[in-house]
């Protein structure tokens, strides 16, 4: 557009300088190229994606609150039969469990880091007393330990846990292999079908135990291959801080570019000006 607008005054200086050919300068004002749109462009739409993620943290923060006023709440005891489509409502809700683990059906899942340790979690069919079975990740173990080295305690326990979903997997995370004792993400279904399915009464819900013993303690328990659970905390990734930062750091750095590229071209025709 701005070469069309720009051509009759070429023409018309084409014609003056016709008889000097050496003053005659065709690339007058003509820097408005499509590199410089370019150029100008990306501070604009780094901008923007860093502004996106600013909402995107205002967000993360006011469900993280929201979650940790829900783990507030004095613990439910959870019904024989658990109305799943419900459950996304009670993620992060403290609940009480008594039951007998069926320690025939643990998982080992992982791999997982515990302050700098390797290992993996445990998790257990929990046969409650009212006969429905759901799933309970009792916590880490070493991975210098495997499950038939988790004490295999058959007696009747009492828990406190946080009702949790399915892990989100990644593009990285490898498939479950339940034949092979493989559990790399907390598929539910897969490990409720692996306990016995909806058959031995068992629901695909999750709970994850919760610690609240110091660091000595949990210590303590790893040496003797006791999972130790997680403290009741929201443990959502929240990475948008860096990416804000990311982005309109990059948007500055690519802004000033765009104004130094800028002042050099016109310097450069300054220059070439005729005298
Ligand atoms: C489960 O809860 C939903 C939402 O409250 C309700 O619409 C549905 O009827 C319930 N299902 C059962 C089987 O109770």
């Amino acid at each position: 557009m701005f070469s069309l607008l720009r051509r009759p005054r070429a023409l018309r200086q084409l014609r003056l300088n016709s008889s000097d050919a050496s003053t005659y300068s065709p690339r007058r004002e003509r820097w408005i190229t499509p590199t410089m749109v370019l150029l100008g462009f990306v501070p604009i739409f780094t901008l923007g994606l860093g502004t996106w993620q600013l909402q995107r943290l205002q967000w993360k923060v006011n469900l993280i609150d929201e979650l940790e006023e829900k783990l507030q709440l004095p613990p439910l005891s959870l019904p024989k039969r658990i109305n799943l489509s419900v459950i996304p409502e009670f993620v992060f809700r403290k609940v009480f469990l008594r039951g007998r683990y069926d320690h025939a059906h643990s998982m080992l899942a992982g791999p997982s880091t515990r302050e700098g340790v390797h290992g993996a979690h445990v998790l257990t069919p929990l046969i409650r007393e009212d006969g429905s079975t759901i799933i309970v990740d009792r916590g880490f173990i070493s991975k210098d330990l495997d499950l038939q080295s988790v004490p295999q305690d058959t007696s009747e326990v009492e828990i406190t846990g946080m009702l949790r979903t399915s892990q989100e997997r990644n593009t990285f995370t490898p498939d479950n292999h339940p034949e092979r004792g493989e559990w790399y993400w907390k598929d539910l279904d897969a490990m409720a079908e692996y306990a016995g399915g909806a058959n031995a009464n068992v629901q695909p819900v999750l709970v994850e135990e919760i610690f609240e013993g110091h660091e000595g303690e949990a210590t303590a328990r790893i040496a003797k291959g006791i999972p130790v659970g997680r403290p009741a905390r929201v443990d959502l990734r929240n990475a948008h801080l860096s990416y804000v930062i990311t982005w309109y750091t990059l948007s500055l750095f690519t802004a000033v570019m765009f104004v130094r590229v800028l002042f050099n071209k016109k310097k450069i025709r300054g220059r070439a000006m005729p005298r």
